[in-house]
């Protein structure tokens, strides 16, 4: 059956100007680009957005970051879409993702463990969350968040 994911370009992938490279891998793999979004991350939503993590060490430098600019936000479908865009994008450290997995978008556009330049949806439960999260709330919610 076809899949969603929720796909994210972050900061450093904006900022680098990786989005058309980005896009073109992303549909030469056979995913359909449902919609997207730009999105700057108030701190209220990137610490929902990223709430398993925030008992890491790292989590203050990530919620940092993911506020740092704006973040492309992308639905994309396919069969199978949630573990072949994992795939896709390689291992969370882009240095060893340039080791093990060279083709993926991270060993290509990655700096390190946190500027990793994209994001994906690790389970189904991810990827409703996630999407409802930046897509579907209304904007009055948003903007009630982002106060
Ligand atoms: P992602 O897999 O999209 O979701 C969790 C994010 O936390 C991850 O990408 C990185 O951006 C960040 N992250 C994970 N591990 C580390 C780490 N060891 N140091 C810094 N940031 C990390």
């Amino acid at each position: 059956a076809v899949e969603r994911t929720l796909a994210m370009v972050k900061p450093d992938g904006v900022s680098g100007s990786h989005v058309e490279a980005i896009k073109t891998l992303i549909r030469d793999a056979g995913f359909t680009i449902a919609a997207e979004r730009y999105w700057h991350f108030s701190e209220a939503v990137a610490k929902e957005f990223y709430a398993e993590h925030s008992e890491r060490g790292f989590f203050p430098n990530l919620v940092e970051f993911i506020c740092s600019g704006p973040s492309l936000a992308l639905i994309l479908e396919k069969e199978h879409a949630i573990a072949d865009w994992r795939l896709l994008i390689g291992p969370t450290d882009s240095s060893r993702a340039r080791e093990e997995f060279p083709k993926s978008i991270r060993a290509k556009f990655g700096v390190d463990s946190q500027k990793n330049c994209v994001h994906g949806s690790d389970s189904r439960q991810a990827a409703i969350r996630e999407i409802a999260l930046l897509f579907e709330q209304d904007q009055t919610a948003k903007k009630s968040m982002q106060h």
